[in-house]
């Protein structure tokens, strides 16, 4: 197997390693991956990211690519004696991970993120430089922009983001020039950060905490993937005069590789986990609709005939998703549906302040937060949770940088501190809760 990495970006001054390599691919490729370590996203969502980029030619692997499968301890780098350097040393890293606090709870919840990110470095022997950056209300406060330019310069230099909240009521006027969420639609779409992953899972300790009964959301394991980049969030918008007084209008649009690419990677993840996908849409109604389920379609049916496949209308959906969410595995949706269809399932595990998600691109740095948002009615208070942002750095751990172990002992620490029986307050039921930093020192106690 003749693999060459040829580092092109950041070094590290422990290891001739850096995130960032050129790969030269042979065409038989696929031994390349036999030494996949676990992930959630897996092995062959890896290959459809690759083959998406034409993996004959030469290519600039994206860390996620690189970080899922060839930085993992089996790699193939170099020569032989960097090998067994590599083996004898363990696996360090050096990388940036901008730290974009942003609004309301953010800061809080982002503050906890970075004290646990520099345990696990020191405790794996890891360089992270973790510079902060404005975006969202704050940066329209001080430089009347959500989205600076420092902000999107240092984004584009990382190995990794990870992001609180945008937005608060003090941003809310709808004459405003420009909105704290703006900054957040612009980050992704600079970073063509066009696959946002959801992923909606139970813990048993909290299922209580669910808003539905136990016997339908023990269990509930959903892997969501929701187009990030397009659609009806980023078509044209406007006004216009009309005989009432006036009229506004957004537009829904989707092209044939838009589709494509999500759904390819949704596809992949499936077939690594319980095999089915299911895309949603409303092609009833809607052309942009027919489209997607067209093209959606043919991608699984030419490049995934063993997952099991179904399209769901996505009103049916809202209901499937409350009253049998245990029957879906990975989904697949457009950019609105997919924002109102994973704050619904955001309730099945009792609380918004325990999911993390990832928002990723074909190249470049990934964006990692917690789903939640800003909160502004408990900000400043220390009882916001920081959990979420905890899972969101697992995540970020183990999709942008390949440090799997680091994730899984994060999520573990995460785990436990919840089965030691400590709350935050909106997961206490009542009960007595501990604060912001205190579960914060409870997930470091774990960690050291
Ligand atoms: C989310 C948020 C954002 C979105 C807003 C803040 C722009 O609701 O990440 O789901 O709608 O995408
Ligand atoms: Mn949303």
């Amino acid at each position: 197997m003749n693999v060459q990495c040829v580092p092109i970006g950041r070094k590290s001054s422990r290891l001739p390693y850096t995130p960032r390599m050129k790969v030269e691919l042979p065409e038989h490729h696929s031994t390349l991956y036999s030494s996949f370590p676990a992930s959630r996203l897996g092995r062959s969502a890896l290959e459809a990211s690759l083959r998406e980029q034409q993996i004959a030619a030469l290519l600039n692997v994206n860390r996620w690519s690189c970080a899922s499968e060839m930085c993992g301890p089996e790699l193939v780098f170099g020569t032989e004696s960097r090998q067994s350097r590599f083996q004898t040393e363990g696996f360090v890293m050096d990388a940036k991970i901008v730290l974009l606090p942003g609004d309301g709870i953010g800061p809080e919840i982002v503050t906890q993120g970075k004290r646990v990110l520099e345990s696990i470095a020191a405790r794996y022997g890891h360089t992270f430089s973790m510079p902060e950056h404005p975006i969202g209300g704050n940066a329209i406060d001080d430089f009347g922009d959500p989205l600076p330019q420092p902000t999107i310069d240092s984004c584009k230099d990382s190995d990794a983001i990870l992001l609180g909240a945008v937005g608060g009521p003090k941003w809310d006027d709808p004459a405003a020039k420009t909105r704290p969420e703006v900054g957040l639609l612009k980050i992704r779409q600079e970073l063509g950060l066009f696959a946002n992953l959801r992923p909606i899972n139970t813990f048993d300790e909290l299922v209580d905490a669910s808003p539905l009964r136990r016997e339908i959301v023990a269990g509930t394991d959903i892997l969501f993937f929701r187009e990030l980049t397009g659609g009806i969030y980023f078509g044209d918008s406007g006004r216009r005069p009309h005989e009432s007084g006036e009229e506004a209008y957004n537009e829904m649009v989707y092209s044939t590789g838009e589709v494509e690419r999500i759904v390819r990677l949704a596809a992949a993840a499936a077939k690594d986990r319980r095999g089915k996908l299911t895309s949603v849409d409303k092609a009833n109604v809607l052309e942009v609709s027919r489209l997607w389920r067209q093209v959606a379609e043919r991608v699984v049916r030419e490049e995934f005939p063993e997952i099991e496949y179904e399209v769901v209308l996505v009103d049916a959906m809202a209901m499937h998703l409350i009253s049998r969410p245990k029957d879906f595995d990975v989904v697949v949706t457009g950019n609105m549906f997919g924002d109102i269809l994973t704050d619904a399932a955001s309730m099945l595990p009792g609380s918004l302040g325990l999911l993390p998600s990832a928002s990723l691109g074909s190249d470049g740095p990934g964006l990692y937060e917690p789903i939640h948002g800003s909160a502004p009615d408990i900000a400043g208070r220390n009882i916001a949770n920081p959990l979420a942002t905890f899972l969101a750095s697992a995540m970020l751990l183990r999709h942008s940088l390949n440090l799997s172990e680091e994730a899984d002992a994060i999520e573990t620490a995460v785990a436990a501190a919840l089965q030691s029986g400590h709350r935050t307050k909106d997961i206490a039921a009542g009960g007595t809760s501990v604060s912001t930093t205190e579960m914060g020192d409870l997930v470091l106690q774990q960690l050291t």
